[in-house]
């Protein structure tokens, strides 16, 4: 099909064409002597982006779910019991591999489409009062319901209950793109991946722990070997990596840093949070309602329920067969129930304006009753009047 697909699912999402230039080059030499100018520099502008000063951040070639392991086996003891919140499919995961990783899982189930009950963690947090708990795992924007939950209310629920459980953050479809602030949210452990915010091609686990957390990692009994913080943490300090790394993937990474940090982490949150209230508003406009509760909407993803006696697998195939646009499908317990729109990465509002006027199109198609045009003009009219 002529034109471009455009990826409008959260992740891996649309590349800018300053990083793909910047990855297409020869391979080079990962232990000479100017490696180092490439790769320090972006360990330490990462901590602009994860809003960290006394935190390290450490890139692994690897995706977003190794982060969730480098979290659990580097920081804890086999058997240590972590405590979850059930608010997803991404939290679902995190949690599976807790258990098979041998980890003690205290699991809570919370409706789809809610965020994690600050208050319930903070009187489960006060009754354990032997500090059983030793590490909480909070899915921070839990991508298959669209749901941001608050991390400074975990952090203010840890502290309340004058608890020191270490706090890792899965912020895979939020780091990069929505408002994160490791220091002052006292996050320990901080897991991004490269296909989402950071708009390349999926390949890098993108990683910040405070040094709580890496002093967890000096007695950590836990088995690990590919995954060691100690082991990048030793090559790290000369500007290498323990291993081969993908130096297209760095130069690429580099790019991202250099696009972010000139928009200013700040406006990149701001541009997000336009982008998904148009969306918002465009859904509003057609009658339907999204997966997530008020107040917990996620600026980066918004899953869209589908009337009862309609499949949302059908909008997305007639949206990807019929009109080239790609969107996020419902996950496990949605599936056919919600189709997903990623207004992450490299994007702007009439390219999403594109997407709101695609699934209009598709919406249609698969005989579900909304007015063409509405969504459309509802969220050019918010994009109109709040541009700058
Ligand atoms: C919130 C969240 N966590 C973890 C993951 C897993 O990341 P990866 O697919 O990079 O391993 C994803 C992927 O979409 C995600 O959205």
């Amino acid at each position: 099909m002529a034109g471009r697909n455009h990826l409008f699912i959260p992740g891996p999402t649309n590349t800018p064409h300053e990083i793909l230039s910047a990855m297409h080059l020869p391979m080079e030499d990962h232990r000479s002597p100017i490696f180092p100018k490439l790769f320090a520099p972006i360990l330490e502008d990462l901590k602009k982006v994860f809003r960290t000063e006394t935190g390290q951040c450490f890139v692994f070639p690897a995706t977003g779910t190794a982060g969730w392991e480098v979290a659990l086996t580097n920081c804890l003891n086999p058997g240590d019991k972590v405590i979850i919140y059930r608010v997803g499919q991404f939290a679902h995961l995190w949690m599976e591999m807790a258990k098979r990783l041998g980890f003690d899982v205290e699991v809570h189930e919370v409706e789809w489409g809610k965020g994690i009950p600050v208050d319930h963690l903070e009187a489960r947090l006060k009754e354990d009062t032997n500090h059983e708990i030793k590490a909480v795992l909070a899915t921070y924007n839990e991508t298959s319901t669209g749901v941001t939950s608050s991390i400074p209310g975990i952090r203010g629920a840890l502290n309340a209950a004058n608890h020191p459980a270490l706090l890792f953050v899965d912020g895979v479809s939020a780091i990069a793109s929505i408002e994160f602030r490791m220091d002052d949210w006292g996050v320990d452990g901080a897991i991004s991946g490269s296909q989402k915010g950071f708009m390349l091609p999926a390949g890098l686990a993108i990683l910040a722990f405070s040094q709580k957390a890496l002093k967890a990692t000096e007695t950590s009994t836990s088995r690990r070997a590919f995954l060691s913080l100690q082991d990048q943490i030793n090559s790290n300090k000369d500007g290498y990596t323990p291993y081969t790394p993908s130096t297209p993937m760095l130069h690429g990474l580099r790019a991202s840093l250099d696009l972010l940090l000139d928009e200013g982490m700040d406006n990149v949150y701001a541009r997000h949070h336009r982008l998904g209230e148009g969306v918002r508003r465009a859904v509003a406009a057609w009658g339907l309602k999204i997966c997530a509760e008020a107040g917990v909407e996620s600026d980066t993803v918004t899953a869209i329920v589908v009337p009862e006696d309609k499949d949302a697998r059908d909008v997305i195939s007639i949206a990807f067969n019929k009109y080239n646009i790609s969107l996020g499908a419902g996950l496990s317990i949605l599936s056919g129930k919600v189709f997903r729109i990623g207004h992450i990465g490299d994007m702007n509002d009439v390219s999403l304006l594109g997407a709101i006027a695609g699934v209009e199109m598709a919406l249609l198609d698969s005989g579900i009753n909304i007015t063409a045009g509405s969504g459309v003009a509802a969220a050019l009219e918010y994009y109109r009047s709040t541009a700058n």
